[in-house]
């Protein structure tokens, strides 16, 4: 009796892993959400600047439908589109890319790069995210000097550990952005300076949120930092950390604002996957920010 028990629990376990993977890769893995916020950053009676901030599309050939969801937000009409990296997943998938931001080429722009930018996926064993001393291994070299000059042809700044101010919206918008932490490639100190006190907003940009970009651009006066990379945690089972987290200095930098004094930093749950093809309870999203001059921040 007690071992007809157990096997009929082991039974319904399995059954809910399977319907919950069927879930993740099936319906919520496709699940694109597109978040706004309003954000305090302009002086008062400012016009509104609406920065749109795309990231982490791990973007393959065959991703038709991710290609035009991102194509279409382009009827947003933001003043500025920032992109924080992983943007390709394959070889081959420059021209799909440029098929979803084609559309967006005609809207200021920057970005950085993501540590899939340079290299593909590859096959790793999730279980292995568990061994803090696991080697670090990376996919084939990917095509990101093609990727850096489509983008900067089309007039986008290329913000790997560069510094610029550019107009957006009838407003002078200072960006500083390295490149990425995570595997090491980012040298604030080339570009670090006090904010330009003649720029209407000063805006930070790095793929992965580390703490010490985060607070080094603080201390220099820039008001949010736009950073991808962790996709929210992506699979968020319940009494377990999420797969994503693993592999952060710290916990509480996985997704949405988090602030170093006065700054703030949102992190993107992005629109790709890594690792397993599925999201759980972890919804790929785009999120575009309205800077207003008003005191309070809301999501709407
Ligand atoms: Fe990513």
């Amino acid at each position: 009796m007690r071992a007809r028990s157990v096997s009929s629990f082991a039974t319904g376990l399995a059954i809910v892993g399977a319907a919950a993977l069927a879930y993740g890769s099936l319906v919520e893995r496709n699940l694109f959400t597109l978040r706004r916020f309003d954000v305090p950053l302009l002086p008062p009676d400012a016009e509104p600047l609406r920065v749109l901030h795309v990231s982490d599309l791990h973007l393959t050939p065959g991703q038709r439908r991710k290609q035009q969801w991102v194509a279409d937000l382009a009827g947003l009409d933001p003043d500025l589109v920032v992109i924080t990296g992983d943007n390709i997943a394959h070889a081959d998938a420059v021209p799909a890319l440029v098929r979803a931001y084609g559309p967006l080429f005609r809207f200021p722009g920057a970005f950085v790069f993501g540590s899939n930018d340079y290299r593909g996926p590859i096959f790793k064993n999730p279980f292995g995210y568990f061994d803090s001393e696991r080697e670090y291994v990376q996919g084939a070299e990917l095509p990101y000097e093609d990727l850096r000059r489509i983008l900067t042809d089309a007039g986008w700044v290329d913000l790997n550990n560069a510094r610029v101010t550019l107009k957006a919206g009838g407003k002078a918008v200072e960006l500083v952005g390295v490149d990425d932490p995570h595997i090491e490639r980012d040298d604030y100190t080339s570009v670090a300076g006090p904010v330009d006190g003649a720029a209407d907003v000063h805006i930070g940009v790095v793929h992965s949120p580390e703490p010490r970009v985060l607070d080094d651009m603080a201390a220099d006066g820039f008001s949010l930092l736009l950073a991808g990379h962790t996709h929210g945690g992506q699979v968020k089972l319940p009494g377990l950390k999420s797969l994503n987290s693993l592999t952060q200095p710290t916990q509480e930098f996985l997704e949405g604002f988090v602030s170093s004094g006065r700054t703030q930093m949102y992190i993107s749950r992005g629109l790709g996957k890594v690792v397993l093809p599925l999201r759980i309870k972890c919804p790929a999203e785009i999120p575009v920010y309205t800077f207003r001059s008003y005191p309070n921040r809301t999501e709407i």
